[in-house]
């Protein structure tokens, strides 16, 4: 907890450190009380420091029991003294040993960082800085040394001991205890440390790699979860598959573990050798995890597989360098689904997010660069914008040098830095040095925040048979800087005929691959021989994260939904068109004017709807339409009720349009036999179960019951919770059924019940917060597990924005008094769930005040964590 103001650490501060340390010797004695932690560690000065004698390692909430430097015990005060960040060696030789003993307490860790205990068994997280609730130490990245682990537990209770590399030496001990000794030949920091003991089984499979290297995959749970790891175990193996033929890159150690836990603050953790995951990005079967579950798993169990080279062998210097291994490994993720299943519909799932969140956060009082200037509270820059617009950035180097350049780029990366900890600027060297490229201009896409908005106009001359594109581009003001460089943006544009056909593209005569670079505030580019006025297709498969502004017209959207080549623009043409509509929807209610859909626009998404032609996966998402949260922050001040009130309307008239066409649909997808997870089957129980969501909308006796049926006929989680999420909404004996009947079969499982929670949370009925309230209760709720709380708080306070945003403020107030709660217990998830209440200033008066009136009441609390105490303070600045 916090003492005094929490300070702002920034990156121009930035010194290397002046002690290398050059091999470290853990022990851990697991008790049921108190875990006692031995390191010695062996330290180098950097030889360029000669009078520097001070050491200053990190610690938390430690017990300090002994410091012995060269066998010798030190004196507090006269040659260590202990600081409110840790402790300081006051005459530290050039080179010597240090053994520090300390106590730790991992059963009374509920913030879940450090070593903490999940289910009874022992786990650590030590990124980013856990590793200083363990022992003294430098806990910063560009550190990094030999770790050897040596564990001692009772058998009866903790039978399994892992850490990371290779288990080398393991015996039995007097009174019931055993040991175990981990060694990992690959110098680390100390964030990618791991220990695991338990009461754990495992699944074991083999990888053998493009050079013939045998390596033993293990994937460790409960005893009860054990036949849940199969389909991680496949995709971690695709994973390594992938790498190896994508990016040249093999695994380097005999054994790759993973670890499933309950508790925990994120989704997964990439130590070295030694994954630890939250449990439901690990367990699925057909009965327990729906479609997007699956694939989740593969591309989470992917992200950290892909780690163990961006990231762990080559890591960050320090960490407002974090986009460097989080953007570029999403990055890989991103392209690992996109290979193994479709480009297009992930390209698209992507985008909807970043739009939905990123972009929400790029507009917030918590807006920063995906390399920061300065944080307060580490934790919270685990972002959005530093994983996913970090993503988006990476994404651009390989869309100006193509994908071999990229290649080239990533080769040289390893070349030059494998084994060392780097910063972005070297990054985007090698990526300019590997293709004789300049990128320099890159650079600010890390320095500035913000997303930019690009303002396309055009004009055709006809008799030159010219098309003139002008580009402008703005960066809107941020916290860190208010006047902003032009960047440098790929524009991927394509022009069509009246046909629907795409023009060969020619800039001056020139042949155009169809990426134009913008890199200078406002822009021209002039197509020639262009014989017809064409329709211009703009930002093409998202090449770049900004907001494209264009005075399309209602038929030049609906014209591009049908023939845009371009699968991912074809989509957004859809979005547009929605969000127009919406717009002018709005108005028309704040008027008084009786609201109507235009039979283009509703014949635009029937077309869309019955081609079958079209991969049934991007008929689906062509009909979901931009979310409530992506109105209000396209459409501002937002009024969440007057939202809500037409997006219903414009469901409900496609509904009633469309019903026959909806109803012909989910009928002949009905029943699809066995369950498969393959790309197509997806994309068929997806646009069924979306018909079924439509068709949910009409106030009809019938869709209760047909609801009701898919429920109980279902031989799969995705279509059993699609049929509850439609009954969810409705006041019905089916619902209260269902809802019954899957608490029944399900009250065993946690990560079910997590599905349960959360649908509820979700709901459109009227007393939706009574219920969420009431649930708090339930006996198989727990405010502690994480799960829980993202479960049932965060989707009220995320995807409920209707109930969240009540007039009357309850929902604010419910979410502060939750903030308040986890303050205490998990300020990492405290922080988390504080965001739904940060865009107050996007709102219309009357909520902007009760959000803020909330936030302030949460930063006139006594004790706040930094993590939550950064937030709000900046959020009312
Ligand atoms: N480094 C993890 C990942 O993205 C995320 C994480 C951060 C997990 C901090 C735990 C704590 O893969
Ligand atoms: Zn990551």
């Amino acid at each position: 907890m916090r003492e005094g103001q929490p300070h702002t650490i920034y990156l121009k501060d930035y010194t290397p450190p002046v002690y290398q340390v050059e091999t470290l010797n853990l022990k851990f004695e697991l008790g049921d009380e108190f875990t006692v932690v031995t390191s010695t560690a062996h330290y180098q000065r950097d030889p360029s420091h000669l009078g520097n004698t001070l050491l200053e390692l990190d610690g938390e909430d430690l017990e300090l029991i002994s410091v012995q430097l060269d066998g010798r015990y030190l004196q507090v005060n006269q040659d260590y003294r202990l600081t409110p960040e840790g402790l300081q060696i006051l005459t530290m030789p050039a080179q010597g040993s240090l053994e520090i003993v300390t106590r730790i307490y991992p059963q009374k860790n509920t913030a879940l960082e450090g070593l903490y205990q999940s289910s009874g068994n022992f786990c650590t997280q030590c990124e980013a800085q856990g590793f200083r609730k363990i022992t003294y130490y430098q806990d910063r990245p560009d550190v990094m040394t030999l770790f050897t682990t040596d564990i001692i537990a009772e058998r009866a209770k903790y039978p399994v001991l892992l850490s990371n590399g290779n288990l080398v030496a393991a015996g039995e001990l007097e009174e019931g205890k055993h040991w175990a000794r981990w060694l990992d030949p690959y110098r680390k920091p100390a964030y990618l440390f791991a220990l695991v003991a338990g009461h754990l089984k495992h699944v074991e499979d083999f990888y053998t790699t493009g050079s013939g290297r045998k390596v033993t995959l293990r994937i460790y749970t409960e005893p009860h979860n054990i036949s849940k790891c199969e389909h991680a175990m496949q995709s971690l193996k695709r994973a390594m598959r992938w790498d190896e033929q994508r990016f040249g890159l093999e695994y380097d150690l005999d054994i790759y573990m993973i670890v499933a836990v309950d508790d925990f603050n994120m989704g997964a953790m990439e130590n070295k050798g030694l994954n630890i995951f939250n449990s439901k990005l690990v367990f699925a079967s057909p009965e327990t995890a729906t479609d997007q579950d699956y694939i989740n798993i593969e591309s989470v169990i992917g992200h950290e597989y892909f780690h163990n080279w961006t990231g762990n062998r080559i890591t960050c210097r320090d960490w407002f360098q974090l986009s460097l291994k989080e953007g570029l490994t999403v990055f890989r993720d991103q392209e690992f689904t996109a290979d193994l299943h479709s480009p297009a519909v992930k390209r698209i799932e992507d985008v909807r997010m970043l739009r939905t969140f990123q972009f929400t956060e790029d507009a917030s009082p918590m807006a920063h660069p995906i390399r920061p200037a300065s944080y307060m509270e580490i934790n919270n820059f685990y972002t959005m914008t530093v994983y996913e617009k970090g993503a988006e950035v990476v994404r651009l180097y390989q869309t100006l040098l193509g994908r071999a350049g990229f290649r080239q780029g990533m080769d040289l990366y390893f070349a030059r830095h494998d084994g060392q900890a780097v910063t972005t600027e070297d990054f985007l060297a090698a990526m300019a040095d590997a293709n004789q490229a300049d990128l320099k201009q890159l650079q600010r896409w890390y320095d500035q925040a913000g997303t930019p908005e690009v303002k396309v106009t055009m004009t055709y001359d006809a008799t030159a048979q010219t098309c003139r594109l002008h580009c402008v581009q703005s960066i809107p003001a941020t916290p860190e800087s208010q006047h902003k460089q032009p960047q440098l943006i790929p524009l991927q544009v394509g022009l069509l005929r009246e046909t629907g056909a795409d023009l060969a593209l020619y800039l001056e005569d020139q042949p155009c691959d169809g990426i134009l670079q913008l890199t200078q505030a406002e822009q021209s580019f002039r197509f020639t021989q262009v014989p017809e006025q064409p329709v211009p297709s703009l930002l093409r498969n998202f090449s770049a994260p900004v907001r494209l502004v264009y005075p399309y017209t209602e038929a030049e959207l609906i014209f591009l939904m049908k023939h845009d080549s371009d699968a991912f623009n074809r989509w957004d043409a859809g979005q547009r068109l929605a969000m127009r509509a919406f717009e002018s929807l709005l108005l028309d209610l704040k008027q008084g004017i009786p609201l109507g859909l235009s039979h283009e626009c509703v014949c635009a998404w029937q077309v869309v709807l019955t081609d079958e032609n079209l991969d049934p996966a991007l008929r689906a998402e062509a009909l979901s339409l931009p979310s409530e949260t992506d109105i209000a922050e396209q459409l501002r001040p937002a009024d969440p009720a007057a939202i809500h009130q037409v997006r219903e309307f414009v469901l409900t008239t496609l509904a009633k349009a469309l019903r026959l066409d909806f109803e012909i649909i989910f009928y002949r997808l009905q029943h699809q036999g066995v369950y498969q997870i393959d790309a197509a089957s997806m994309g068929k129980r997806r646009l069924k179960n979306v018909c079924l969501a439509y068709l949910g909308h009409l106030d009809d006796q019938a869709v209760p019951a047909l609801c009701a049926e898919q429920y109980a006929q279902a031989n799969n989680m995705t279509d059993a919770l699609a049929a509850l999420a439609v009954l969810v909404d409705i006041d019905c004996p089916e619902r209260v059924a269902a809802l019954q009947h899957f608490h029944d079969r399900w009250q065993h499982d946690p990560l079910v019940m997590d599905k349960w929670f959360a649908l509820q949370a979700s709901s459109s009925l009227p007393n939706t917060l009574q219920q969420v309230q009431q649930l708090l209760e339930h006996p198989l709720f727990d405010m502690r597990n994480p799960n829980k709380v993202r479960a049932l708080i965060g989707s009220f306070a995320l995807r409920n924005p209707w109930h969240f945003h009540a007039a009357d403020g309850s929902g604010y107030a419910f979410l502060a008094e939750r903030v308040l709660w986890l303050n205490e217990r998990n300020p990492q998830v405290a922080a988390r769930m504080v965001r739904p209440l940060i865009n107050w200033r996007h709102y219309e008066s009357g909520r902007a005040q009760l959000m803020r009136g909330q936030l302030e009441r949460i930063q006139a609390h006594q004790g706040l964590s930094a993590d939550v105490y950064e937030i709000v303070s900046k959020s009312l600045a």
